[in-house]
């Protein structure tokens, strides 16, 4: 964090906009053999009074400490870099409202989390970055409405399972281009294995445990031009799956890593290096052993957006220590259910949306009679998927509308209790690149699931939420070809649900 110069004190001292930058003179001399910004940059978080900047200095000559991966040391070839930035309420930079001075320290990866407060709602700002020499591109952004606001439209994309290797972004690169308010990513923002065949590009390491190396990662997925010109367009909000640490991963317990003490290590390595490459608030900061990235978000009194963490606190699937009392089982742990249902019973506006990683309905997996369900989802937590629907049935909200990502297949479905009752309507995004499921393993889920009402496992994409007073609009968004760095995209399909009557309706 800066110390911020509001827009009153430049108005006052008469500057023009061009003398900003150069007043802020503590801003060292710093000359690069490179782009520092290479990068790109973010926002996030929005409020309605506040935004997240965020950029990360990178080097040439940055290396890991290999002596000692764990300690957080600064080298000494890179002091504290002051960071400049500025947002403003035009293109141009002629109407700067807020500018301030940021800290890069080598302890964060040079990652630079600039909280701005004193915005006006509901309005859209440009912000930037200089160090030296160098300045960052534009990013846009923008706050939310007012609580009250009676605000007509909301629209927003989601994402997830973007895996480097398997294909390029250009479903973000179409994302880019739309009129939208926020972007929500469901997880799987990085991989840290390399999975299948046929790679268009290469993670050029292996997997990640230590943090340098899951920095290095982030920053491989984060020089995509495509993902940073999403990120550049509108404010992200983002929850976590299993790949930001480790496949299958649940709690404190990983499949892949025996000793416990040691996966809490690099589960912290993982956690810290998220939160450096997101637009997240810097008092996220610094305790990475638990990081509460779960949150709720109010966008006027059309849309309330709960977004949910399912990984760091669930009992770990099966082969791990488990409750003996499978009522016990929870997918977000006792303490996030009770914050959910405390969220549920505060929720007012119109919409309520539900992010979380995965399919919340049901997903039988056996063809013909008999049942299989994956362990790694809500099928396996059905307990706390019945205490979520109690919650959002209690609490009587208006429309609740979950969505996620996790299954590289698109699904629409009606969201039931155990007791039949048609609780919440669903969609899940396919991937923005990862492999798909089989056709045959999609053609048992639509034969075995009569409430999910829609299947997409061949394509890859995103998805568009329209919501409106008197109902949401869903389309589907596919590109042409993962392989193909020039694919274009297209919707494929559409869904409505209508304002008080949950379930989703083909368009
Ligand atoms: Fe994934």
């Amino acid at each position: 964090m800066g110390s911020p110069l509001s827009r009153r004190h430049f108005l006052a001292s008469g500057l023009a906009a061009a003398a900003v930058w150069p007043m802020l003179g503590s801003v060292r001399a710093a000359r690069f053999d490179r782009d520092p910004f290479a990068l790109g940059v973010a926002s996030g978080t929005p409020t309605p009074t506040s935004i997240v900047l965020w950029t990360r200095l990178i080097f040439a000559d940055a290396e890991p400490d290999m002596a000692d991966p764990f300690s957080f040391a600064p080298l000494p070839q890179h002091p504290p870099l002051d960071v400049a930035w500025e947002i403003a309420s035009d293109e141009t930079f002629a109407l700067v409202e807020q500018a301030g001075i940021a800290s890069a320290r080598q302890e964060w990866a040079h990652s630079v989390h600039v909280e701005v407060e004193g915005l006006a709602p509901d309005r859209w700002y440009f912000y930037r970055f200089r160090c030296g020499d160098a300045l960052s591109p534009v990013g846009r952004t923008r706050t939310a409405p007012a609580p009250e606001a009676a605000n007509g439209r909301f629209s927003l994309a989601f994402a997830a399972c973007q895996q480097y290797e398997q294909g390029w972004y250009s479903a973000y690169r179409d994302m880019a281009a739309r009129d939208l308010d926020l972007v929500v990513h469901l997880g799987d923002y990085i991989y840290e294995k390399s999975y299948g065949a046929q790679h268009v590009r290469s993670h050029g390491t292996g997997a990640p445990s230590l943090l340098f190396e899951y920095r290095d990662r982030y920053a491989l997925y984060k020089s995509d031009p495509d993902l940073q010109a999403a990120h550049a367009a509108f404010p992200w909000l983002a929850t976590w799956d299993d790949h930001e640490v480790v496949d299958n991963y649940g709690g404190d317990a990983s499949p892949s890593d025996r000793n416990r003490a040691a996966f809490l290590k690099r589960r912290a390595a993982a956690y810290q290096a998220w939160y450096e490459h997101m637009p997240v608030p810097p008092s996220a900061a610094p305790n990475f052993d638990a990081l509460r990235i779960y949150g709720h978000h109010r966008f006027g009194n059309l849309v309330d957006l709960t977004l949910l963490d399912a990984r760091q606190y669930r009992h770990p699937a099966p082969g791990a220590p488990q409750p003996a009392d499978p009522d016990r089982y929870s997918m977000l742990g006792r303490e996030q259910e009770a914050w959910f249902d405390r969220t549920m019973q505060a929720s007012d506006a119109k919409w309520s949306i539900i992010g979380q990683t995965t399919l919340l309905s049901a997903r039988d997996l056996e063809l013909g009679p008999g049942t299989r369900y994956s362990d790694d989802g809500w099928d396996h937590y059905r307990s706390g998927r019945e205490r979520l629907l109690a919650s959002m049935r209690g609490a009587g909200i208006a429309n609740p509308l979950v969505i996620g990502g996790d299954l590289h297949a698109f699904y629409a479905a009606d969201v039931q209790a155990a007791d039949g009752a048609l609780v919440a309507s669903e969609f899940v995004t396919g991937s923005i690149t990862s492999n798909p499921p089989s056709a045959s393993a999609l053609a048992t889920v639509m034969a075995e699931n009569p409430h999910i009402k829609f299947g997409e496992a061949r394509k890859h994409g995103y998805c568009l939420l329209h919501l409106s007073s008197d109902q949401a609009r869903v389309e589907l968004m596919a590109i042409s070809d993962r392989k193909d760095p020039a694919a274009t995209a297209a919707k494929f399909q559409e869904f409505a649900v209508l304002d008080g009557m949950p379930g989703v309706n083909r368009v």
